[in-house]
């Protein structure tokens, strides 16, 4: 199947997420949305109190071999049963979630951009580029009202990984992006810019 894989990556809390929702509110069916948080590896015999502390922001935190295949499945015109992550527990949940095949498929995450067997994947890779106090904010905000922690823990987190991770993996990961989006989905220009250029690719394909 011809697919149209559009890649997002950029720092935490940079607009991903929104930018993703944005252009599946305008896109509409056409388009799928994997997200690589679902794809943080599973540590079923690790206890909490051990995965509270692992890295989460270092490129070995993710099962990137599943999303390789899963996006070559979805290419090859078959659905897939992705996992869904809980950021509350810190590991994988017991649901999937079944994603079927679609022209155009929007694959986001940190460190997207990072690895060489997802970028060779994209058509489009975009990089979300906010400063990093705006960042910062939002995670503080969303890890204590949606994921279930402590300000300290985002704090302590935020200074010993998040922000090292973030300077070596993430911000070096922007040199291969092909379009730089600042502050992601509050960007319109950027949006219709993108919206436009799926929905030639879309037409085209018909
Ligand atoms: N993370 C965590 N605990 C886990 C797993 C991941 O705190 N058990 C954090 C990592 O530290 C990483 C972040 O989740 O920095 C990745 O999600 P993020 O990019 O912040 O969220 P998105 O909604 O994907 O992106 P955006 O904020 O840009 O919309």
């Amino acid at each position: 199947m011809e697919c149209f894989v559009i890649g997002i990556g950029g720092g935490t809390g940079s607009g991903k997420t929104t930018l993703t929702k944005r252009l599946k509110e305008r896109l509409g069916s056409a388009v799928t949305v994997l997200s690589y948080d679902n794809y943080y590896k599973s540590h079923p015999d690790m206890p909490y109190d051990e995965r509270v502390r692992l890295n989460y922001d270092h490129p070995s935190a993710f099962d990137t071999e599943l999303l390789v295949e899963h996006l070559a499945a979805l290419r090859r015109g078959e659905t897939i049963a992705a996992p869904v992550y809980d950021f509350k527990q810190h590991d994988r949940s017991d649901e999937t979630m079944l994603i079927a095949p679609t022209g155009v498929i929007l694959v986001e995450g940190i460190l997207i951009l990072a690895d060489e067997r997802l970028r060779s994947q994209m058509d489009v890779k975009i990089y979300v580029d906010t400063d990093a106090d705006v960042r910062i904010l939002r995670r503080v905000v969303r890890d204590v009202k949606q994921r279930g922690r402590s300000l300290e823990s985002v704090v302590t987190q935020y200074l010993t990984t998040v922000k090292p991770m973030h300077e070596q993996y993430v911000e070096p990961s922007r040199r291969y992006a092909d379009i730089i989006v600042p502050e992601g989905g509050r960007n319109a220009v950027a949006l219709d810019m993108l919206v436009r250029r799926v929905e030639h690719h879309l037409q085209n394909m018909t």
